[in-house]
C-alpha cells in the first residue's frame, strides 16, 4: 500500500479506500470482516455518508466498531454531509445549523466521538462560507471533526470557501475513472474547437494539486452516471483488452490496472473503491505495487475511444 499525509495533521492515509455506499444489504458482522481485509493490505481509511441507505451504512459501520473492539481506532474515518431527503424531494444544504445536526448525527450513527475528516458531499448554490467555517470551527473546537473537505466543488466554490474557514480543505472528492475523465479531457484539448475542450471542472486537478489538496476519485469502475462497471463490459472491449495485457504484465486483475491509472496522476491521489467483497479489496490493493508507464496511461486514455490533439 501506498500513503499520502491527510490535511493539517498529515495522517498516513491509504491510497486506496473503501468507500461503503454499496454496503447496506451486508450484515454488521459482514461490515466488520470487510474492514479486517482493508487493513490487512494496508486500507486504512474507510469513506462514508450520512445518505448511504438512509443512514444505515453508517449504522453498520457503527455496529462493526462495536463488534470489533480495537477497530475504530485503525480507521481513518470520513463521512460527508449537505444533502438532505425530505417527502418533498430532496436539496443540499450548508447552513451551520444542518451541517451541525448533520455531523451529530452521524457521530451517533456510526458509535463514535469523532469522525477523522467530513466533506461537504454537493455544491449548495446558496452556502455562505462564513456560516460554514462557523460550523467547522464548532465541530473543530468540539473534538468532533478534525479535518475538513469538499466534494463535487469547482475551484471556485473551494476558494470562497478556504478564503472564510481556518482550516485549510484537505481533500475534494470527485468522479474519476479511466471510463470517466472530462477533468483530463479538458486539460489535453486546451483552447481547441472540439467537444473535450470544454473544460466542466474549472480545473479541480490543478487547484487540489496547487493547494496539497487529496484528490479522491469515486466510482473508479464505473462509466457515465451510476451506469455500471465498464470492467467485462461489451461496449468497453477495447479497453478491457488492454486491461487484461496490462494486468498480465503486471501480474495483477484488470481493475487494479484501472485504479494505478488514476493514482497516476501526479497529486495527492485517492481510488476509493465501493466494492462488497474481499477478494476484491486484495485485489484493489495490489494497484499500490506497480506504477504505469506513460505510453501505457496514455493508451488507457485511448482504449474508450478519445484522441489526442
Ligand atoms: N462524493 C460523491 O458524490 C460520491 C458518489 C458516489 C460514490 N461515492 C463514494 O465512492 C465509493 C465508490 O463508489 P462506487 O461504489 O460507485 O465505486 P466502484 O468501485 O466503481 O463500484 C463498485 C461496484 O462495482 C462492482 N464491481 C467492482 N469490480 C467489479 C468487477 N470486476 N466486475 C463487476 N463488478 C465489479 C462492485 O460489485 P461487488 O460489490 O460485487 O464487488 C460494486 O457493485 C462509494 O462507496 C462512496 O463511498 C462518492
Amino acid at each position: 500500500m501506498r500513503y499520502i499525509p491527510f490535511g493539517v495533521n498529515e495522517a498516513q492515509v491509504s491510497e486506496v479506500v473503501l468507500g461503503t455506499m454499496r454496503i447496506p444489504q451486508m450484515s454488521a458482522a459482514e461490515v466488520g470482516e470487510l474492514l479486517e481485509t482493508c487493513l490487512d493490505e494496508g486500507i486504512n481509511m474507510v469513506d462514508t455518508a450520512d445518505i448511504y441507505g438512509g443512514g444505515h451504512c453508517e449504522e453498520l459501520l457503527g455496529e462493526a466498531f462495536v463488534a470489533n473492539p480495537g477497530l475504530r481506532d485503525q480507521v481513518f474515518l470520513q463521512t460527508k454531509c449537505s444533502i438532505r431527503f425530505t417527502e418533498g424531494g430532496s436539496y443540499f444544504d450548508f447552513s451551520k445549523d444542518y451541517i451541525i445536526e448533520a455531523v451529530d448525527a452521524s457521530l451517533k450513527r456510526l458509535k463514535t466521538d469523532h469522525v477523522e475528516s467530513l466533506l461537504l458531499h454537493r455544491p449548495d448554490v446558496l452556502m455562505e462560507p462564513d456560516e460554514i467555517a462557523e460550523a467547522f470551527d464548532e465541530l473543530h473546537n468540539a473534538g468532533k471533526v478534525l479535518e475538513f473537505g469538499v466534494s463535487n466543488q469547482n475551484p471556485m466554490q473551494m476558494r470562497r470557501i478556504a478564503r472564510a474557514s481556518k482550516y485549510p480543505l484537505a481533500a475534494n472528492q470527485i468522479q474519476l475513472s479511466v471510463a470517466f475523465a472530462p477533468a483530463f479531457e479538458a486539460m489535453l484539448n486546451v483552447n481547441m474547437e472540439n467537444d473535450p475542450a470544454v473544460m466542466r471542472d474549472g480545473g479541480i486537478f490543478e487547484y487540489c494539486e496547487r493547494k496539497d489538496m487529496a484528490i479522491q476519485a469515486w466510482s473508479v469502475f464505473q462509466h457515465g452516471y451510476f451506469a455500471g462497471t465498464f470492467l467485462g463490459a461489451p461496449e468497453y472491449e477495447e479497453l478491457n483488452v488492454k486491461l487484461d495485457e496490462l494486468a498480465e504484465k503486471y501480474g495483477v486483475t484488470p481493475g487494479a490496472v484501472a485504479l494505478a491509472w488514476i493514482l497516476r496522476y501526479p497529486a495527492k491521489m485517492q481510488a476509493v473503491i465501493g466494492t462488497t467483497k474481499a477478494s476484491r479489496i486484495r485485489e484493489s490493493a495490489r494497484a499500490c505495487d506497480f506504477t504505469l508507464e506513460r505510453p501505457e496511461w496514455y493508451d488507457l486514455y485511448k482504449a474508450v475511444g478519445r484522441q489526442l490533439p
